[in-house]
This record gives C-alpha cells, structure tokens and sequence, in this order.
C-alpha cells in the first residue's frame, strides 16, 4: 500500500515538528512539504535535533501545491492564521487535521465570544473533534479533524465517562490544570522565558481561558447535560507535561468501586489511555513525549466528591500525537501506527 503523503504548514512551530518527528517515525506516512512564513532554509537548521533525519527544506505556503504534493495537511498554526490555511486546503478535497483553536467549536457565537471573528463558519459544522477515544466514527468519517486543545483532552477524557454514567453531578465542576511552558508555543514573550518562569509556578487568565467552553461544549455533546465548570490553568517551569486536577460532586450511588469500573470500561480497551492501579496516581514524568494518557481516581464519601487526575504530554496527545492518530483513523491505518514507542523516562 503506498504511504500517505503528509504536509505540515507551519512546521517552524513546537506542534509542526512533533508532527514531523512523529512521522518520521511512521510505517504508513511521509512527509514531503513544510511549510513556513520564511522558506528556504532546511528544517534541521531550525531543528537541529533532526539533523541527519530530514533533509526537507520550508517552503511558502501554496495551498495547490500543497494540493499536489500530499494527501493530508496538518495545520500547526495560531488560531484565525489556520482558518485562513484550512478553508482553502479543504476546498481543493484535501484531508485536513488542524491543531488550532478554530475549527473545535461548533456553535459560531461562542467562538466570536472568545476568538473573534470566524471567516469559515459553514466549516464549522464539517470538523470532527479529533479525540478518537470518544468521537472515534466522527473521525473516521471526516475529512476536516480538530484535535483538542491540550487542557481539554486532560479534562474531557476522564470526566465524560463519569458524567455519561451520572456518577458526577453536571454543574460545579472544578478543573485545576498545570502544564508545561512549551504548551505557549516556541514565540518568544516575557511570561515564558526562562528568567520569569524558572523557580516560580503562577496560574494564569484565571476564569478567562479559551479552553474553558471548549470543555463544556464538547462535555455537554457527550452527555447531553448542561455542563458547568470552572477551569483554571497554571504554568510549571517544565518544558512539556499537563496534569489536570478534576474535582466533581458525586451523584447517589456513585463510590470508588464505580467511579473505576466507569473509567475503566471506557478505556479498557484504549491503546493509548491507561487507567492507574488504585491508589497511585498520574506524574507528566511518566507520559513524557509519548501519545499516552494516565488517569487515576479517587472518592471522598464524607464530602461527597470524586477526584480525578489525567497525566499526558502537551505535545503529543495534547496535539501532534492526537493529530496523528486521527491521521490514522482517516486513511484506515492501523490507529497505533508511529504512536506506540513507551514514553521517555526519567
Ligand atoms: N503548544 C501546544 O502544546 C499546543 C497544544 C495543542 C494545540 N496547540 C495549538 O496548535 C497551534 C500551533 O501551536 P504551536 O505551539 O506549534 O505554536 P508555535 O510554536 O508558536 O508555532 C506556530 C507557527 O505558526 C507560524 N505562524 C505564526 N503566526 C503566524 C501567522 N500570523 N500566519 C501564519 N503563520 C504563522 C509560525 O511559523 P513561521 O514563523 O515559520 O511562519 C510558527 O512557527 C496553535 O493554534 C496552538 O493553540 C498547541
């Protein structure tokens, strides 16, 4: 079977090179553009740890070309820049998998609420949520993918089966998230350098984030309830890593025995999301530059609470490993293919 074609626009950014070292690595794809605002140099100048690996040189962003030469699009840039890549991408029946912002949402007004304005609004409706533990036929179907943002797939994941299985309450949600600097992207800004991040641990757009409704839109599709939850994200002087700290009231009948059987009836059979033993709980050490997710569960009987905790890397699960694995699903490859290596430890 011949290999799909691959294109990364903007292969310059942390997730279009976690992109390329994914399917370097991969039996099924290769990659044969890369995009840039500034063509020409190869890639290893700006990634030296590709060196020797990819001989690839950046080009412009030509939407026919890219056409021409792949098969699949990755858009691995800011929100708006990306829809301005994607619409045209789409339009010449390209598979697309966007790693942004613009394309998870389905209701146009909320987007306009947190991003501004939307120029593809009837795409919208096009785009499959790119996390295959739960939308895995959408996927398969769709030839426009959103992957997650990274804080959502560390949310999403171990809430949904708890609420679909009403163990946990809809509303009064708690999400306390953590994650890595690389999580900002490799753009340079005083917040994120070394200096202002090193020693310290902050949160940051406190009841303000944009992944907040993206978590509640995609929790209530789920479950069909009216999910309600406050989210708050921190920054950790570490370069990847999310641990996701989720604290939800629990309904009649809901105990540990239960809270664990739901997880682990969603997941059992998941080849990339491991449901700890009881009583350990998830560490980004453990998850580092793997496409794996680690979940653990705890119960408060005198406060009436469950507790869930989610470990994944921010690169990997939380963007280009997803985005990978929806390439899989699309072109009915093997959905583990180039995702498999353990993660890197210590
Ligand atoms: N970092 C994460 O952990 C993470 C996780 C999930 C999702 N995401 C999302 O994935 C997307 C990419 O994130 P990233 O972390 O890879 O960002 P990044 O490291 O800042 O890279 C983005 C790339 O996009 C290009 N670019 C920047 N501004 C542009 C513009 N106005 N028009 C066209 N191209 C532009 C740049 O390449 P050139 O300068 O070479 O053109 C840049 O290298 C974002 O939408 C982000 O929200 C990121």
């Amino acid at each position: 079977m011949a290999k799909v074609r691959a294109a990364i626009v903007g292969a310059t950014g942390y997730t279009g090179a976690e992109v390329l070292r994914l399917l370097l690595g991969h039996p099924g794809a290769e990659v044969g553009l890369l995009t840039s605002r500034e063509p020409g140099a190869p890639i290893a100048e700006t990634y030296r740890h590709l060196a020797g690996l990819c001989e690839l040189r950046l080009d412009p962003f030509d939407p026919d070309r890219v056409a021409e030469r792949a098969d699949v699009a990755f858009v691995g840039l800011p929100h708006h820049a990306a829809m301005e890549a994607v619409s045209p991408l789409y339009e010449r029946g390209m598979r697309v998998i966007d790693l942004s912002a613009d394309f998870r949402l389905r209701s146009v007004e909320t987007y306009r609420r947190w991003y501004g304005e939307h120029f593809a609004p009837a795409l919208l409706a096009q785009a499959a949520y790119g996390l295959p533990e739960i939308f895995r036929e959408e996927v398969r179907q769709s030839r426009l993918v959103a992957t997650p943002g990274c804080y959502p797939t560390s949310v999403i994941l171990p809430l949904a089966p708890l609420l679909r299985d009403g163990l946990v309450a809809p509303g009064g949600i708690v999400a306390d998230c953590k994650s890595g600097v690389s999580g900002a992207g490799r753009g340079l800004t005083q917040d994120t350098h070394y200096t202002e991040v090193e020693g310290g641990l902050r949160a940051y757009k406190v009841t303000a984030h944009r992944h907040q409704p993206e978590m509640e839109e995609v929790l209530a599709r789920v479950t069909g309830a009216d999910v309600r939850l406050l989210f708050t994200a921190h920054l950790v002087p570490m370069k990847r890593g999310i641990l996701s700290t989720v604290y939800a009231d629990a309904l009649p009948g809901a105990d540990l025995a239960r809270v664990r059987a739901s997880l682990e009836r969603a997941y059992g059979g998941e080849p990339f999301v491991k449901v700890l033993p009881a009583g350990t709980w998830p560490d980004t050490a453990h998850v580092c530059g793997s496409n794996y997710v680690h979940l653990g569960a705890a119960f408060d009987a005198e406060r009436g609470k469950v507790v869930l905790l989610c470990a994944l890397d921010n690169l990997v699960k939380g963007a280009a490993g997803a985005a990978v694995q929806c390439m899989n699903l699309v072109f009915g490859l093997d959905e583990r293919a180039g995702l498999c290596a353990a993660p890197l430890f210590p």
